[in-house]
């Protein structure tokens, strides 16, 4: 019988919807094809909801996505809403409660896309950072004390415990065993390189880099190992971003990073990232956020909002039709797209979906 899934789909606010339609289309078009089901429901959390009812993520909903197969979201922000209120309660709060401790994000230069790194192309710009989704200043650890008065004092900690530690260096050691470059025959090694701040954070890269060491030593002893300062991994990802292959880091670092990592591989129009719990529900999103101005004029670009799908599938295990949307993505940018921009790409949001479906299809 054919595998079925049980995907929640979350579209969210402004643009979101637009590029979740053509993820859902491509999705389809997929699961006909490579003889799978999804069985889709939607939810319609975000600014929208928010404003009406005053409700971001409630309890009940968390229970309800617990018994899908995997989520796939659109984008949630809204110009209406502080900024922090959406974020918090419905993005933030279905990483903890689903703890989903991993945030996989691919950098991947595909053909045919502009990046503004001079002199290096697809060869160059072609690995994955594995942020750590559950810790750091992420935790809401801290307060702020004597707040309004001139003496006011905030304190927010980066926390971290050996076990969240150790779980995302697993999930990464695994990760760069099964697709690091060696693995995927394009390089001697498959590289792993934490991404810390020893020589100020020396409590809690303290941590990391002992336990990264430990568990490389025992565990994964044919996986080269590599260690990298934050700032300078930015450095590197502009002058030598071939030097890299699967990195792995904290939450605050990787947030920062994996938004340049966007950039160099051609911006907000491609980049997809999964939220994942190994053992749980994991969620994906292309990682451009909302978009409002561009809301409802069709021009916004969809793949990454496919990528996101793509991704979702991989994790699923239907590797094939993974394998398959990606190389459609690639055919799209090295043939068709004149640019990855909202309102340049030469084609509509829903064509760019429709052309990518096509050639899923064939
Ligand atoms: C991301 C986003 C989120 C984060 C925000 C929206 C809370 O920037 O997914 O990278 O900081 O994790
Ligand atoms: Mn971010």
């Amino acid at each position: 019988m054919a595998k079925s899934y049980k995907i929640a789909v979350m579209p969210g606010d402004g643009t979101g919807p637009e590029v979740t339609a053509e993820a859902v289309k491509v999705l389809k078009v997929a699961a006909d094809k490579f003889k799978f089901k999804v069985n889709l429901t939607n939810f319609d959390f975000g600014g929208e909801r928010y404003k009406k009812t005053g409700e971001t993520l409630p309890d009940s909903a968390i229970e309800e996505l617990r018994k899908f197969d995997a989520i796939l979201l659109g984008a949630i922000g809204h110009p209406d809403v502080k900024p922090g209120i959406l974020e918090k309660g419905i993005l933030l709060k279905a990483r903890f409660e689903l703890d989903q401790y991993i945030n996989l994000r691919p950098v991947r230069l595909y053909p045919g896309v502009e990046t503004p790194i001079k002199g290096k192309g697809p060869e160059q710009i072609d690995f994955v950072v594995v942020r750590e989704n559950s810790g750091d200043a992420y935790t809401g650890t801290g307060g702020i004390t004597m707040k309004g008065t001139p003496s006011e004092v905030a304190v927010q900690s980066a926390v971290y415990s050996r076990f969240q530690v150790d779980r995302c260096l697993k999930y990464a050691f695994e990760y760069a065993k099964k697709n690091g470059k060696k693995a995927r025959g394009k390089g001697e090694n498959n590289t792993l390189a934490l991404c810390g701040k020893t020589n100020v954070l020396t409590f809690i890269y303290d941590l990391w880099e002992r336990a990264f060491h430990e568990m490389g030593d025992k565990q994964y002893p044919s996986i080269k190992r590599e260690y990298y300062h934050v700032d300078a991994t930015c450095m590197w990802f502009v002058k030598n971003p071939e030097w890299f292959d699967v990195i792995v880091t904290g939450n605050l670092f990787g947030d920062i990073i994996t938004d340049l990592g966007a950039m160099i591989q051609g911006g907000m129009g491609i980049a997809a990232g999964g939220n994942i719990n190994p053992e749980g529900v994991s969620m994906f999103e292309p990682i451009g956020g909302s978009a409002p101005k561009y809301t409802g004029k069709g021009v916004i670009n969809p793949l990454a909002a496919i990528c996101a799908a793509q991704m979702m599938l991989e994790h699923l295990g239907e590797e094939k039709a993974g394998k398959k949307i990606e190389d459609s993505v690639k055919y799209m940018t090295a043939n068709k797209l004149k640019s990855l921009a909202a309102g340049k790409m030469g084609y509509s949001t829903s064509q760019v979906g429709d052309l990518v479906a096509e050639k899923v299809a064939e």
